[in-house]
């Protein structure tokens, strides 16, 4: 046996990382369900490289030096089960057992158990940026032991990207402490997306200038503190022509109903069961629901009226397939006069919205740990997503800050510079929800991000309330402010206050 790691599982993401692997120097084993993937893998790329193909999962195993590391490279769910049932029992004690895909945690944790006993590590690792991420370096969130990480961590160090001479890869924690940040991540990932477009749609609306004109706003946000992948792809998406129709948007030809592989709805489902409020998340994850209903929406137009003196344009959607639309003057809600500064209260709006985002996606690393005993250090995994994921961004340096001067942050949105940045942008915040609202343009992740804003920062919440109600439907009690204990109230007689506890 040869080779010092192997990946099986060669679709896209798994052959770019195959390759990045191989370009740094290692004898990488690789196999495929079907061989064809295999072979023209090194027909292809053989050169950059030391390949060992491996026809069968037996002559794969067997061209590996013990202990063995394989990462594996399919499908989350059943696929995934189906590669680990074939090739454990092909692996000795001591073998390290990857799995490089988007795992749900909790699977993760379940095959870290069960093969634990069998005496094979398993590293649950989430891998983050795309095709070429994995091909030119990736954000990679590794779980798993100690032991499985003093071997498999510095040939991740190596292939992750490199920001300021730090490895965007570093150990989560134990089981499934990796895929846990990875999900979080993809959730945050949703968010942003979403936020981005709202703020698109907004501008478009509001200004009525074409997609590739505001491609330049969001060129021109990248440079100051919104600087991130998301916002640069989203100019280029916006400037993109459709390729059989010169002169007409891309955008305004992609059926706008958003699909999703579900790593935004386990984040918003797990912290449902963790009680931590990702709102932002939420809204991200059911607006790509709602723009898929496509029977109800359809119902919906033309029936359901919006607010009565919007400029035609906001109703409209902008430019209607098959015509150029949107031109310049087209005509907006917001006044010609009045563009410049409506484009800076969006953008203030998008950065507070994103730092509401990020400052949940945290609070939810943070519960996650506590319950599963992970000991996640959130300053490290803003460290390691400042480059090669998704959700890079220029900000990840200030999180990273954020929690290195205060582990135990409270929340991100109090951390001095945060909580400046947001104060500053605040009142922008609230003219675009205002706006929003007025126009009939939804922006639900900007206002939900306002509400959590506000409802952390108010003295005293409306859920007084609650509790009173709850006490009077079903005795259920609630607990005063002057005084220690729970108590209740006969509401069905004199009205009089116990002390239940
Ligand atoms: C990444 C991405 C990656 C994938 C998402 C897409 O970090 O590289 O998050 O994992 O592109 O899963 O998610 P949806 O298909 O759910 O939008």
């Amino acid at each position: 046996p040869t080779a010092q790691i192997g990946v099986t599982g060669l679709a896209t993401m798994g052959r770019n990382l195959a390759r990045n692997i191989a370009r740094h120097g290692y004898v990488t084993a690789v196999h495929n369900r079907s061989d064809a993937k295999t072979k023209a893998l090194v027909e292809e790329f053989g050169h950059e490289g030391t390949f060992v193909p491996g026809y069968s999962a037996e002559e794969f195993v067997a061209s590996l030096t013990s202990p063995r590391t394989i990462i594996i490279m399919v499908k989350a769910g059943a696929p995934t089960d189906a590669v680990i049932d074939e090739l454990a029992p092909l692996l000795s004690e001591g073998d390290i057992l990857v799995d490089g895909g988007n795992a749900h945690f909790a699977d993760t944790r379940r095959r870290e158990a069960a093969l634990r006993e069998r005496g094979i590590h398993f590293a649950g690792v989430g891998v983050s940026g795309g095709e070429e991420g994995a091909l030119l370096g990736p954000s990679i969130m590794p779980g798993g032991s100690e032991h499985a990480y003093a071997k498999l961590g510095p040939i991740l160090a190596d292939i992750a990207v490199d920001v300021d001479g730090t490895p965007c890869s570093t150990h989560v924690g134990p089981d499934g402490a990796g895929h846990f940040v990875k999900m979080v991540h993809n959730g945050i990932e949703y968010a942003d997306m979403q936020l981005i477009a709202e703020a698109y749609d907004l501008l478009r609306h509001g200004l009525g200038r074409t997609p590739a004109q505001l491609a330049e706003v969001f060129e021109s946000w990248n440079s100051g503190d919104l600087e991130s992948f998301l916002i640069e792809i989203t100019a280029r998406v916006l400037r993109q022509d459709d390729p059989t129709t010169p002169g007409r948007p891309l955008v305004d030809v992609i059926v706008d109903e958003a699909e999703q592989k579900g790593t935004g709805r386990w984040t918003v489902q797990t912290a449902l069961d963790l009680g931590t409020p990702v709102s932002g998340i939420a809204e991200a994850v059911f607006a790509r629901a709602l723009s898929g209903s496509s029977a109800q929406r359809k119902a919906a137009q033309g029936v359901l009226p919006g607010p009565a003196e919007v400029p035609a344009d906001a109703e409209a959607g902008g430019a209607r397939v098959g015509e150029p639309g949107g031109e310049e003057g087209a005509g907006g809600f917001v006044d010609a006069a009045d563009a410049e500064s409506f484009i800076d209260d969006v953008r203030a709006a998008l950065y507070a919205s994103k730092v509401v985002a990020y400052a949940q996606g945290f609070d939810m690393i943070r519960a996650g740990s506590t319950e599963y005993g992970w000991g996640i250090d959130p300053g490290a995994m803003a460290t390691i997503w400042r480059g090669g994921c998704i959700i890079r961004a220029r900000f990840l340096d200030r999180i990273r800050e954020a929690y290195e001067k205060q582990p135990d942050l409270p929340s991100l949105l109090v951390d001095p510079y945060f909580a400046d940045a947001v104060a500053r942008g605040q009142e922008a915040w609230r003219r675009v929800v205002v706006q929003s609202v007025t126009a009939g343009i939804p922006a639900p992740g900007f206002s939900s991000s306002l509400a959590y804003y506000d409802g952390l920062r108010r003295e005293r919440s409306s859920a007084a309330l609650v509790q009173g109600q709850r006490d009077l439907f079903g005795a259920h009690t609630y607990r005063r402010v002057d005084r220690p204990g729970s108590f209740h109230v006969e509401w069905g007689g004199d009205l009089s206050e116990s002390q239940t506890a």
